[in-house]
Order: structure tokens, then C-alpha cells, then sequence
């Protein structure tokens, strides 16, 4: 369960805040809004209807079971990200699906880079004879990704292993190297839909594979997201999270904040805020517009920016997300009761409250000097809450590329990167 808690923005001046009269006066725009996201085909809120490709992964996953102590994903951006959050939730956590609790799950890795220390280092550590290597590439071509495929994929080789028991592909169904490779070496190749977007890709198989491989709840993390999906579809304000949350970083833009600050107080949520950076950026940084995005994490960055973000430049919008249970409590003891500065641990004073509190008083700073902020509320961080966080976000997206007209889901910025780099190795290596 998901609530966007936006009070703090009526408490503060009208030239930095936002009146629910604001807020509200968008109303209007929904419909119009979602006929044009469903004319762009934006794939990424239908994709989770597919069966097909869930009844896939699971198949593959039972086939899997036991026989991987590692699970490697190859793969770069919308990628990797999602995957590396979800990693950072759940892993530790997780339990194997069959419930059998003396049958632990693989580990999971990301390379998620082409620095030489980094690929040697997992040379190093895997025992490529019970690791499966799972290529993510929507287009199947990427550099980095291609190079790291390569070079595992020799290393495999000189083991003498079998390519297609250690290698998966997540690409389009289609196109690109991966799919003719997997097509030619008969290789388990699973989908990313022709209109998901690399960063909007989590909910594909390019996440749910590797996280059912790891035990993580899949069928959860997919009941949240139909729960926001449902909001992210109806025409009215009150019931649409994604859309509020669009409409105030929209209108408070308006008003100079350039600068959105996405702000967990949560260890486990520390990734979310890297893939939360990306879709942002990418998607809505076009034609000379955008926001830009700022990662932080509670309460460690309340000694690193909150300075800046409470005595700085105005021209942030902070959004919070508050755990409401942060794992068992934690007690703080006193082993110093001789001390007086201590006598208030005695009252059995948890880090999940101090967490809290911490929160709450940074908060409350900000408002008192007119910075703008919201929290978005989560009971916990289950499989359930991801889902529906990476939709409302998705959604959101959408929404805000609608406020500013521009078209989100592409990034030819990128692209025409990717296109130098290509042309300067052909130069180079010719
Ligand atoms: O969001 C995106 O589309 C990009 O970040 C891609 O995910 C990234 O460039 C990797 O592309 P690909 O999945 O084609 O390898």
C-alpha cells in the first residue's frame, strides 16, 4: 500500500509550494493524458499481463533449480537497474521457492560495467561450472554488454562447458545478435517487449528471470504493480497516485524547482533511487527540457546535503520515502548508565523510531524554510511494494512527459552516443 503525503507542500509560501486547488485544477488533463500515452504504445503497463512469457520463466526456473550456485547478469542501464534494486530488497531475504529450507538460492551478481578490475575480479570468484550467465539486451547489439558476453562466453569455452546450460538471453524476440545467436545455438532466450523501454524493462523478464531464479516472489511483485496499474488508468486525481506525484514535480518545476531529490530512508531502497535516477534522466531530459535527477539516502545524507538542501539554492523538490516497518525493531541498549547524556536509551529507543524521527525532523526543517517536499509512504518493502513503486514511478514518467511534451519513452541522446563510441573502435581497430 502506497500514500503520497503531500501536506508539507500547503505549509509552505505560495512561490514554493502548491495549494490542493493547484494540485487539483490538473484533474482535467488525465484522459487526454492516458489517450496519448496509449497512442505512443507504451508497453510498459501491459506488459504484466503476459502469461506467456511468465509461464517461461517459471518453467525455466524449476528446470534450474539446483543446478546454479551463481547467477550472473550481463547488462548495462534499464538493464541492469532494475535488477540491482531488487538484489538489494530481497536477496538476502530470500527464501527458495520450493520451500524446502536446506535448498538455498544462487547467488546474484550484476556487471553492469566493462572496467577490466571488475570482469577479472568475477573471473576470479565464480566457478563458471555452476554459474548461468544472463545476457540483458533489449536490442541485443550494446557494446558493453556484447563485450562482456564475449568474454565470458570464452571463458566458458576454455572450460569446455555447454554455451546454452550456462547462457540465457533476455532480448527482443527478434532482432539484434543475442536472438540470432540463441536462434543458431538453440540458447533459452526470453522476451523484452518491442514497446518497453530498457528503463522501463523491470517487470519484463529482463527482472522477473533473474529474480525468480534467486526466489524471489515474482506473482507478488506483479500483483503490486496491477494494483498501481489500476490507479495509473483512472481519470480521477484522487485515485491516481502516479498522476498527483507527475502533476506536482510538473508545477512545482514551474515554479524553478529544477532539481527533484529522491530521498529513502531505507538501506534496502538505496538502488531504487539509481533506477528511479535513470528513468528520470533519460526519459523526460529531452529538447532542452527536464529535471534532473538527485539520489540520496536517510538518514547518512542528512550529514552530507541536507545543508544544501535546506540552506542552498532553492531549487529542489525532496521526496521522501518512509518505511512505516523497518524490519524487527532494533533496540538501542545502554551499556552506559552511568552517563546522563544516555538515560533516554533506557526507554528501550529503537534505530527503526530514531530512523523515523530522523525523517520526520528533517522535514520539518525544510518546511520551515519553504523547501518543497512530499513523502511517499510504504507499509514495507515486500515484493508487493516494489511492484507497485516501480509502476507508480513508470507511470508517473508518463504522465510527466505528457506535462512537458515531450515523448519519454525514447532516449536518442543515447543513441547517438552509442553511435560515436561504435564509429571511434571501427577507426581505431581498422
Ligand atoms: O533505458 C534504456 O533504453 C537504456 O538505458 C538501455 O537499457 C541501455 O542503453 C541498454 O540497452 P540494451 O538493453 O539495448 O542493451
Amino acid at each position: 500500500m502506497i500514500y503520497l503525503d503531500y501536506e508539507n507542500l500547503g505549509k509552505i509560501d505560495e512561490a514554493n509550494g502548491l495549494s490542493p486547488e493547484e494540485i487539483s485544477a490538473t484533474e482535467k488533463s488525465i484522459k487526454k493524458y492516458l489517450q496519448k500515452i496509449h497512442s505512443k504504445n507504451a508497453g510498459f503497463y501491459e506488459c504484466i499481463d503476459d502469461q506467456t512469457q511468465i509461464k517461461a520463466i517459471n518453467v525455466f526456473a524449476k528446470k534450474s533449480e539446483g543446478k546454479y550456485t551463481d547467477i550472473v547478469v550481463l547488462g548495462i542501464g534499464g538493464s541492469a537497474l532494475g535488477t540491482a534494486c531488487l538484489k538489494q530488497c530481497f536477496k538476502k531475504f530470500a527464501i527458495d521457492a520450493t520451500k524446502n529450507s536446506d535448498i538455498t538460492t544462487p547467488n546474484l551478481h550484476i556487471i553492469s560495467n566493462i572496467d577490466p578490475v571488475l570482469i577479472k575480479k568475477f573471473t576470479t570468484i565464480l566457478d563458471l561450472s555452476k554459474t548461468l550467465f544472463i545476457v540483458v539486451s533489449k536490442s541485443g547489439t550494446t557494446p558493453e554488454t556484447m563485450a562482456q558476453y564475449l568474454y565470458f562466453r570464452q571463458k566458458c569455452k576454455e572450460k569446455k562447458l555447454t554455451i546454452k546450460n550456462h547462457f540465457a538471453f533476455v532480448t527482443d524476440r527478434e532482432e539484434g545478435l543475442l536472438r540470432e545467436i540463441a536462434n543458431k545455438e538453440n540458447i533459452p532466450a526470453f522476451e523484452i517487449p518491442r514497446n518497453v523501454g530498457g528503463r522501463f524493462s523491470v517487470l519484463t523478464a529482463a527482472g522477473l528471470l533473474p529474480a525468480k531464479l534467486c526466489g524471489i516472489d515474482i506473482q507478488k511483485m506483479l500483483s503490486g504493480a496491477k494494483k498501481m496499474r489500476d490507479e495509473f488508468v483512472s481519470p480521477e486525481i484522487s485515485k491516481n497516485t502516479p498522476f498527483r506525484l507527475a502533476a506536482i514535480q510538473y508545477l512545482l518545476n514551474q515554479k524553478g524547482k529544477n532539481i527533484n531529490v529522491l530521498m529513502p530512508y531505507s538501506q534496502q531502497l538505496d538502488r531504487l533511487t539509481d533506477w528511479y535516477t535513470q528513468l528520470l534522466a533519460e526519459s523526460i531530459g529531452k529538447q532542452g527540457k527536464g529535471i534532473t535527477p538527485l539520489k540520496a539516502l536517510g538518514a547518512e545524507d542528512q550529514h552530507s546535503q541536507v545543508q544544501l538542501y535546506n540552506d542552498g539554492p532553492n531549487d529542489k523538490l525532496i521526496t521522501f520515502i518512509e518505511v512505516e516497518t523497518l524490519s524487527d525493531p532494533l533496540i538501542i541498549p545502554n551499556p552506559h548508565t552511568d552517563i546522563p547524556a544516555f538515560d533516554i536509551i533506557n526507554k528501550k529507543v529503537t534505530f527503526n523510531k530514531l530512523m523515523t524521527l530522523e525523517k520526520r525532523g528533517t522535514e520539518m526543517a525544510l518546511t520551515e524554510n519553504n523547501r518543497p517536499n512530499i513523502t511517499i509512504k510504504i507499509n514495507n518493502i515486500s515484493e508487493e511494494t516494489l511492484g507497485e513503486l516501480f509502476m507508480m514511478f513508470e507511470g508517473s514518467i508518463a504522465f510527466l512527459g505528457e506535462f512537458f511534451e515531450i515523448y519519454a519513452f525514447d532516449q536518442p541522446a543515447v543513441e547517438l552516443g552509442k553511435k560515436f563510441s561504435k564509429e571511434l573502435l571501427i577507426k581505431e581497430y581498422s
